[in-house]
């Protein structure tokens, strides 16, 4: 269709994807057998069975699970390669990665074999890369401080730090410090909103945390006077369709907001989120997308627009991708 080429042949940024959640099963076998790694699962299909969620939490619990093959640097490299060469295939320029340290150094993986794997990749990689640090909300702020002091020696491998992992019950305030520090390192700062939890968790990531995007966000048209304030002040949203349909945020793709948001005049982009674990990486998220909800091929070219504006990139090298 005249849609796919369109989508196909659009140059986009991908700004909301966690590479944990770019292992395909396939990947997770071939690691599990390369490093000795114990699998709960029998085979390839018996894990893919296993992903039907009913929420984060559900959808969680196997994408950690799935980490545990993660050892050697060469698994992290091989791990953001495969992804890098998806992205490629989707015309996707530039792409600023999300990883979770904790979830490696929690079982004795260096935090250097963690950077160095996930960077050297993106460094042979064609499409331009960045990396985006995020800590886990369900562990402790201690934790989360403990995590960036690991980090600092790398400080010129990663641009910015998010925040990640189960929304409700740990509302961005608990992190206020550590995102004060990461501040005051110059580091890009975005946090995980509004997509499980409520439009006050948005809030607090802008005024507390001082986020310059909101991951998800989709709840923010909950509160109007909130959903006028980061229109206002061109905050972009990260969304991500397949995953709010796997993990149940909106029942069916007719039902997902993405028209309200944009009809809003917010900066709302489409992104992958865990591609390996949702049903499809960019390309695949955009015609979902446009599959189901009444959006044109102006939206198309509105949406590629705002992933490059809302990205971390000098004006300059914006352009040069458009
Ligand atoms: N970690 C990986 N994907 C996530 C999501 N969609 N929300 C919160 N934490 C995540
Ligand atoms: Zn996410």
């Amino acid at each position: 269709s005249q849609l796919r080429t369109v989508v196909q042949g659009m140059p986009k940024a991908e700004l909301h994807i966690h590479i944990e959640g770019s292992l395909e099963p396939e990947l997770i076998f071939a690691l599990a057998e390369r490093n000795g790694v114990k699998l709960t699962y029998p085979s390839v299909d018996a894990l893919r069975q296993a992903y039907a969620f009913t929420d984060l939490q559900s959808f969680l619990d196997i994408y950690y699970a799935g980490a545990s093959v993660l050892l050697k640097e060469q698994d992290f490299y091989d791990m953001t390669a495969a992804y890098l060469k998806k992205a490629e295939a989707d015309n996707v320029r530039h792409t600023e990665i999300f990883f979770d340290p904790q979830t490696h150094t929690a079982r004795g993986v260096p935090m250097e074999t963690v950077i160095n794997g996930i960077y050297n990749a993106c460094q042979d990689s064609p499409v331009s890369a960045s990396l985006i640090l995020c800590f886990l909300r369900h562990l402790s702020e201690d934790d989360a401080m403990a995590t960036l002091e690991q980090a600092l020696p790398f400080r010129d491998k990663y641009i910015g730090v998010g925040l990640d992992s189960s929304e409700v019950g740990h509302p961005p305030e608990k992190f206020a410090r550590v995102f004060e520090r990461c501040r005051g390192l110059g580091l890009h700062i975005v946090a995980h909103a509004g997509e499980e939890g409520p439009p006050a968790y948005i809030q607090s990531a802008l005024d507390v945390l001082k986020v310059e995007r909101i991951d998800h966000g989709v709840r923010i048209l909950e509160d109007q006077a909130l959903t006028e304030r980061v229109a206002r002040e061109g905050i972009a949203l990260t969304v991500c369709p397949l995953s709010n349909t796997k993990l149940r945020v909106f029942d069916q793709m007719k039902d997902h907001n993405l028209v309200q948001l944009l009809d809003a005049g917010l900066v709302a982009t489409v992104n992958s989120d865990d591609p390996a674990y949702f049903g499809g990486y960019m390309n695949d998220n955009f015609l979902a997308v446009f599959e189901s909800l009444p959006l044109g091929l102006s939206h198309a070219q509105r949406l590629a627009r705002n992933s490059f504006a809302a990205a971390f990139l000098p004006d300059a090298q914006k352009q040069a991708f458009l």
